[in-house]
């Protein structure tokens, strides 16, 4: 049903120029997004980067779409997601939304743009939303930042907590390492996860935790768990969009299916044009080129050269 109404929606407003960049109108919503939890059917979000990966998200109809600060690693050569700046990662959410007509948008909050106060949170989490044009944001953290998320829902800034392995803490957590493991670690993701529920936050990503683990979670909340490494049982699952289509040539985690080789898939086609090219292949006269007519060319060719 959710599916039939965002084709129509789709028909309906087939001017993508008129209504996308304009208005957040057609976007799904919080509600549609708590319809999908309560009908058992599985929430799709892919991560998007620029203008052109959140239109095909878009697209290919994800759920959500989480302009993830994974962006900083895989989209712009960072080391990790740490180093992006806020501007930088807002220049970037600010194209996505531009793409995107119908997935509810969801923007990270970079490393250092909400940690140190609340007041702080409010205003990166106020220009996301303002600037950005993102539905929401995402914060990284359990207990400790459930306040924030509390001040910021209270606020009316719908929150996605994100519990489990917190990339934006790998130095604390020895690396990118699985959580939940042992029983005190195990309890700790527990004890996040129903604090950031508390706080008011409307789903919440678990990140590379045991599927066992995740499955006891999402049986005990009352909202959304959007999983990546946590298996088949959370609400629903997040991807990362270059893993997705396998254009990163780097390491694959464990998790990630790749749906298409990408990368090789893409080098391949520009190899080809770059020997077409250097061989006079293309471009071929008629398929690829514009006509003028011949009395044009031959007054051209008549008038005096200055
Ligand atoms: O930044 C990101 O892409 C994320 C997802 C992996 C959940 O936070």
């Amino acid at each position: 049903m959710f599916r039939l109404r965002l084709v129509q929606r789709r028909c309906f407003h087939s001017s993508r120029a008129v209504f996308s960049a304009q208005s957040n109108v057609q976007r799904n919503t919080l509600s549609d997004i708590a319809k999908l939890y309560d009908s058992k059917e599985k929430i799709t979000v892919i991560t998007a980067y620029d203008y052109l990966t959140g239109q095909m998200a878009d697209e290919a109809n994800a759920d959500m779409i989480l302009v993830g600060d994974s962006l900083a690693m895989v989209a712009l050569g960072y080391s990790d997601t740490n180093e992006i700046p806020f501007d930088e990662f807002l220049y970037h959410c600010r194209a996505v939304s531009r793409g995107v007509e119908n997935s509810f948008i969801v923007a990270d909050m970079p490393f250092g743009s909400y940690e140190s106060s609340t007041s702080k949170a409010i205003d990166s989490a106020v220009q996301l939303i303002s600037k950005g044009r993102a539905n929401a944001v995402k914060l990284e953290g359990g207990v400790e930042i459930a306040p924030t998320i509390k001040q910021l829902t209270q606020l009316g800034i719908p929150v996605m907590a994100h519990v489990g392995l917190t990339p934006q803490r790998s130095n604390a957590l020895g690396g990118f390492k699985v959580q939940g493991r042992t029983l005190q670690s195990a309890e700790k993701v527990v004890e996040d996860a129903l604090k950031v529920q508390e706080a008011g936050a409307f789903s919440m990503v678990l990140e590379a935790i045991p599927h066992k683990l995740a499955k006891i979670i999402t049986e005990q909340l009352e909202i959304p768990t959007i999983g990546i490494g946590a298996g088949p049982d959370t609400s629903g699952k997040v991807l990362v969009q270059t893993d997705l289509l396998g254009l990163g040539n780097g390491h694959r985690p464990k998790f990630v299916k790749t749906f298409i080789e990408g990368h090789s898939l893409l080098v391949e086609a520009m190899s080809s044009y770059v020997s077409e090219v250097k061989s006079g292949r293309f471009p071929e006269y008629g398929t690829h080129t514009y006509k003028i007519k011949d009395e044009v060319l031959d007054q051209l060719m008549k008038r005096p050269r200055a």
